[in-house]
C-alpha cells in the first residue's frame, strides 16, 4: 500500500509501505479520509515520534470501510467506522484494536467521521474524567476556533457549561460565538486577566502554557481544576504556591496519545454513549475548515502553522 511517510529531509513522500498486519483483536481499516492536529506538525519536525506498535507516518485518526474484522467482534467487514490511532493514518490502510473503532455516526460522511475522534475524546477525557465539569461551571478553553476547541466548547456546552475561550481573530471570534460560546476573548487585543476575575473560571483547558499559567492560575476559582494538554506559549511559568494550597487548585497534564488502549476505549466507550446520538440528532456537529487530497499535505500542513483554520483540516484518500 502507500503512505505519505517522511523522507531523509523530513519532507512528506508518497511511498510504498508494508502492508499493515493485523494482530489479535485488530481491524484492518481502508482509509477514505484522515485529520490534522496540531501534533503533526511536531511529529514532522521530529519532536512527537509515535507510541511504539503505531506506524512511522502521521495521522491521529481516520474513516473508512472496514476490510476485515476478528471472527467474534462488533465489527463486520464492509462497515463504516472512525478511528482513535496513535499513527499510521496518512495511509491507504491501517490496522487498528477494535476498542479503537467508533461507528461513524448516522448521517454524517466518512470526510466528517474522520474528523471526529482525537478532538471529542481529548474533550471528553480532559472535561469529564480529569477536570470533572459540573453543569453551571464555567470553563476557559483555550484557543477555542482550533478543531480540539471547537469540539470541547460543544461538549462543554452539552455538560451546561458557561464557556469562556480564546481566539486570535475577528472570524474566529464570530465562529466561536455561532457554536455557542458565552465569553470570547482575542488573545491579541483583550485582558484574559481581568476578564477571568470579571468571571470566575472552574475549569481550563489550556494548549497555551507558558507565562500566562503563572499569572492566570491564581485567578482560578476555589477548587478549580487547570489541564494542561500542551505548550504552545511556552514550557515555563511561575505558579503561586500560595494559592494553590489555600484555594485547593489543581494542575492537572494530561495527553490522549501516551494513554493505554484500555482508556482510550473507555472514553470511545463514553463518547459513543454520550457524545454520538448528540452529533446524530445535530446539537453537536464537526467542523470542517477545509478537505483536501492527501497529496495536498504540504498545503493542509501550512494552514494549520499559519494559525488561518476554523476547526479541522481533513485529507481525502478516496471518494467517499
Ligand atoms: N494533550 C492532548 O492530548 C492533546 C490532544 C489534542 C490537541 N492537543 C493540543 O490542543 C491544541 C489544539 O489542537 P488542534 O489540533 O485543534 O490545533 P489547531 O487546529 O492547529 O489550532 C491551534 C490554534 O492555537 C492557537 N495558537 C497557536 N499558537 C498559539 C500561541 N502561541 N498562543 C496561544 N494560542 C496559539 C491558534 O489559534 P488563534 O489564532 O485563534 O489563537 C491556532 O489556530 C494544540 O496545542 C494541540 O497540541 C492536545
Amino acid at each position: 500500500m502507500q503512505a505519505m511517510i517522511f523522507d531523509a529531509k523530513r519532507d512528506f513522500c508518497w511511498h510504498i509501505v508494508p502492508e499493515p498486519q493485523c494482530g489479535p483483536g485488530e481491524v484492518l481499516l481502508e482509509i477514505h479520509a484522515t485529520a490534522l492536529n496540531r501534533a503533526d506538525l511536531l511529529q514532522r519536525a521530529g519532536k512527537y515520534p509515535p507510541p511504539p506498535g503505531w506506524p512511522d507516518w502521521p495521522g491521529l485518526e481516520a474513516a473508512g470501510v472496514i476490510l476485515q474484522a476478528p471472527a467474534g467482534s462488533r465489527w463486520q467487514k464492509g462497515e463504516r467506522a472512525c478511528a482513535l490511532l496513535g499513527g499510521g493514518g496518512y495511509a491507504e490502510r491501517v490496522a487498528v484494536p477494535e476498542e479503537l473503532l467508533l461507528p461513524v455516526p448516522q448521517g454524517l460522511s466518512l470526510t466528517e467521521a474522520a474528523a471526529l475522534p482525537e478532538v471529542f475524546a481529548t474533550s471528553y477525557l480532559n472535561l469529564v474524567l480529569e477536570a470533572d465539569l459540573q453543569a453551571g461551571e464555567t470553563v476557559l478553553i483555550q484557543a477555542g476556533a482550533s478543531g480540539l476547541g471547537l469540539a470541547a466548547i460543544q461538549t462543554a456546552k452539552a455538560l451546561g457549561a458557561t464557556v469562556m475561550t480564546t481566539v486570535g481573530s475577528a472570524a474566529k471570534a464570530e465562529a466561536v460565538r455561532q457554536i455557542g460560546a458565552d465569553i470570547i476573548i482575542n488573545r491579541h487585543t483583550d485582558d484574559l486577566g481581568a476578564a477571568m476575575d470579571t468571571h470566575p473560571v472552574n475549569v481550563v483547558l489550556d494548549c497555551v502554557g507558558g507565562p500566562a499559567l503563572g499569572e492566570n492560575f491564581s485567578r482560578l476559582a476555589r477548587g478549580g481544576r487547570w489541564v494542561l494538554i500542551a505548550t504552545l506559549g511556552g514550557e515555563q511559568s511561575q505558579v503561586s504556591l500560595r494559592s494553590v494550597l489555600s484555594r485547593g487548585l489543581r494542575l492537572i497534564g494530561s495527553t490522549l496519545r501516551s494513554r493505554s488502549n484500555t482508556v482510550k476505549g473507555q472514553v470511545l466507550a463514553a463518547l459513543e454513549q454520550k457524545i454520538w446520538p448528540l452529533l446524530e440528532d445535530k446539537s453537536i456537529r464537526p467542523v470542517i475548515h477545509r478537505v483536501l487530497p492527501i497529496q495536498e499535505v504540504h498545503e493542509a500542513h501550512r494552514i494549520l502553522a499559519d494559525n488561518e483554520n476554523i476547526g479541522k483540516v481533513v485529507l481525502t484518500l478516496k471518494d467517499s
